[in-house]
């Protein structure tokens, strides 16, 4: 059991809670990931790790409720318990000096690498953030982006704040007026992912994608988190969550993803009418 400490709402069904994991808080890096299940009914919910304080023994995980399980994880209180956590799991991403690193994010992907931007950050690089989403209330760690980056740039789709436009229009702007960027990370939408993928592909730009697949078993046995990587099969669990972004057929991904999503969405809604009427989730 894995008790939750703190918990927090970000935005629109989107949580932050800390909980108790101590040896996973000792033994994690930045790019890693857990998989928790609430109950013995749930199924298996992989979230990357966006934060750990190891002295208190805990981990900090964020997530959006887009199920059943995601949905029933953001009705837990604090000082309720998770079933249980497993990890830390995939392999952490390389915190290098680069020299001047772009993290672009949409949505929910600000809180797959914030502890990645972090680390880069305190390696010396440059740090800039964009960060996209729909509207301003779908957008997260504004304020945590803006304590860690040198700058931090803002699009929304519907222009309620920062710039009117995609993460993509203001990454072409900064190539454009001739901002070097060193290296560029991308955390988001798929859609999103391979539009920067395209653009630094362009220009030479080393790109990491830092992908959020379909994940059942967390160990490479399952083939659910099956990503095609530069012609060869690889298993975002075992092998990623970070890959060479250029390589990734991410037209495949976006298939396969496409179509986990709409069960998933059915489901949520049916959990949602069983807690409206009463019924044990
Ligand atoms: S989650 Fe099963 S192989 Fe990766």
């Amino acid at each position: 059991m894995n008790k939750i400490i703190k918990k927090e709402v970000l935005g629109e069904k989107i949580k932050k809670i800390e909980v108790e994991a101590p040896l996973i808080a000792k033994k994690a890096l930045p790019g890693q990931f857990i998989v928790l299940r609430v109950d013995e009914k749930g199924e298996r919910i992989p979230l990357t790790i966006a934060g750990i304080d190891a002295e208190k023994g805990t981990i900090t995980l964020i997530f959006q409720e887009v199920g059943t399980s995601t949905g029933k994880l953001g009705m837990l209180k604090e000082g309720e318990d998770i079933l249980n956590v497993v990890g830390p799991l995939g392999n952490p991403v390389e915190i290098e000096k680069y020299g001047r690193v772009c993290i672009i994010v949409g949505g929910v992907g600000a809180a797959f690498v914030y502890w990645m931007a972090k680390a880069f950050k305190e390696k010396g690089n440059y740090l800039i953030t964009v960060m996209g989403a729909r509207n301003e209330k779908l957008l997260i760690l504004e304020k945590e982006m803006k304590k860690i980056s040198d700058e931090v740039i803002i699009a929304t789709d519907d222009g309620s704040k920062g710039r009117k436009g995609f993460t993509t229009d203001v990454l072409t702007d900064l190539i454009g007026i001739g901002d070097k960027l060193d290296y560029v990370l991308t955390a988001g939408p798929i859609p999103m992912m391979k539009k920067v993928s395209d653009i630094t592909k362009k220009h030479g730009i080393k790109t990491i994608a830092s992908l959020n697949p379909i994940m059942v078993d967390g160990t490479g046995m399952c083939g659910g988190c099956r990503v095609t990587v530069g012609k060869e099969v690889k298993f975002a669990c075992v092998d990623g969550p970070d890959f060479d972004a250029h390589s990734v057929d991410f037209d495949e991904l976006l298939k396969r993803t496409a179509l986990y999503k709409s069960h998933e969405g059915k489901s949520y809604e049916k959990l949602l009418h069983r807690c409206k009427i009463g019924l044990d989730t």
